[in-house]
């Protein structure tokens, strides 16, 4: 199954946006998590206001489907400004992005989601915008060219990047505040699956919440995606109202594992146990064994199974650990993985 369609893919689908966005909280208040962000947010927002000035530029990475979009939306309405929202790939021409800023008004949010995508020219444009709040216009051609400075309003960048180690370090450089986004703990999950289902209108039970908040890969945007599927399971097939039974039922149905992996987790997993004896093996090794992107499987795939303890990242590749082993139902030879790593 291509990574788009999968159930549990933390990348939007299309027309999910607009759900989501009345889904998604609009105020800090209503924000679960991200606590380290947030508080140190909160502080910043609140004294920008107070010298009714924009809020720094801000810098967000990590993961996708954490709730970097929703944040910024946050930032803006806190600020009481508008948000316009681009991406790094669909600005292509130095001239799309002095439109975007030449329209933006006072203090407003100009947010930019893989910002790492930025083609060079565009990314020159943006470092006078940053600092100086001005856009350096060439007008004409060879010798007669000359530089113009046109003003913009003060406005707020908000980058964010699933890989801070991919941007250049001058626009690295420009950013006042750098937010880390981690994973959800399943607490946090579960919070957030009782917040949409009660803006859903749908019951659950605690059980059934904690069941879906496991199996979200340590994210929202995941754990919203199973709840709504999980609904349409009880609603056809059950209830009407969610339990443990039907969420079950609905996660096997949708190939969701008791940990959240589904077929292309697993198969990484498989792949560097069974042709690499458990790793250290490379990335690109592994890319070209599943025929899948390497820059895909580091940025979507790895995080969680990282952070689920599945994976390790050393020195000379990855390796899979025990725990790996037992989820898929294998057996773990500890002999014969310390000397394998003996011998490497
Ligand atoms: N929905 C998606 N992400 C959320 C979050 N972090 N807090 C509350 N609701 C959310």
């Amino acid at each position: 199954m291509d990574y788009e369609e999968r159930i549990t893919a933390a990348e939007l689908g299309e027309g999910e946006y607009r759900q989501e966005v009345t889904l998604r909280p609009q105020t800090l208040a209503d924000y679960i998590g991200q606590k380290t962000a947030t508080d140190n947010l909160k502080v910043f927002i609140e004294a920008a206001k107070l010298r009714n000035e924009p809020l720094d530029h801000v810098l967000f990475y990590g993961p996708p489907g954490l709730g970097k979009t929703t944040l910024a939306g946050i930032i803006a309405n806190e600020m009481g400004v508008d948000i316009r929202i681009t991406s790094g790939p669909a600005i292509e021409r130095a001239g799309d992005l002095a439109a975007i800023l030449t329209n933006l008004n006072e203090n407003d949010v100009l947010f930019i989601d893989e910002i790492h995508r930025l083609n060079r020219s565009v990314e020159e444009v943006l470092y006078s915008a940053m600092e100086d709040f001005a856009l350096d216009i060439i007008i004409g051609k060879g010798p007669s060219a000359r530089s113009i400075r046109l003003d913009i309003a003060r406005f707020t960048l908000i980058g964010a990047t699933t890989r801070a180690g991919s941007l250049s370090a001058p626009l690295r450089d420009r950013f006042g505040v750098n937010g880390k986004f981690e994973m959800y703990t399943k607490d946090e999950l579960a919070q957030i699956i009782q917040r949409t289902a009660g803006l859903l209108g749908v019951q659950t039970d605690p059980r059934s919440v904690e069941e879906m908040a496991r199996r979200s890969r340590g994210t929202p945007r995941i754990a919203n995606r199973l709840l709504k599927r999980v609904r349409d399971f009880s609603q056809v097939k059950g209830s009407g109202s969610i339990d443990l039974d039907i969420t079950r039922e609905a996660l096997e149905a949708l190939g969701v594992d008791d940990m959240g992996l589904e077929n292309l987790d697993r198969e990484i997993l498989r792949v560097i146990i069974d042709r690499f004896d458990g790793g250290p093996v490379g990335i690109d090794t592994i890319a070209a064994s599943i025929g899948e992107e390497r820059v895909t499987i580091e940025d979507v795939y790895e995080p969680y199974l990282i952070q689920a303890g599945f994976l390790h990242r050393t020195q000379k590749g990855r390796v899979v650990s025990r725990r790996a082993y037992q989820h898929l139902g294998l057996d773990y030879d500890e002999e014969e993985q310390i000397s394998i790593s003996i011998s490497d």
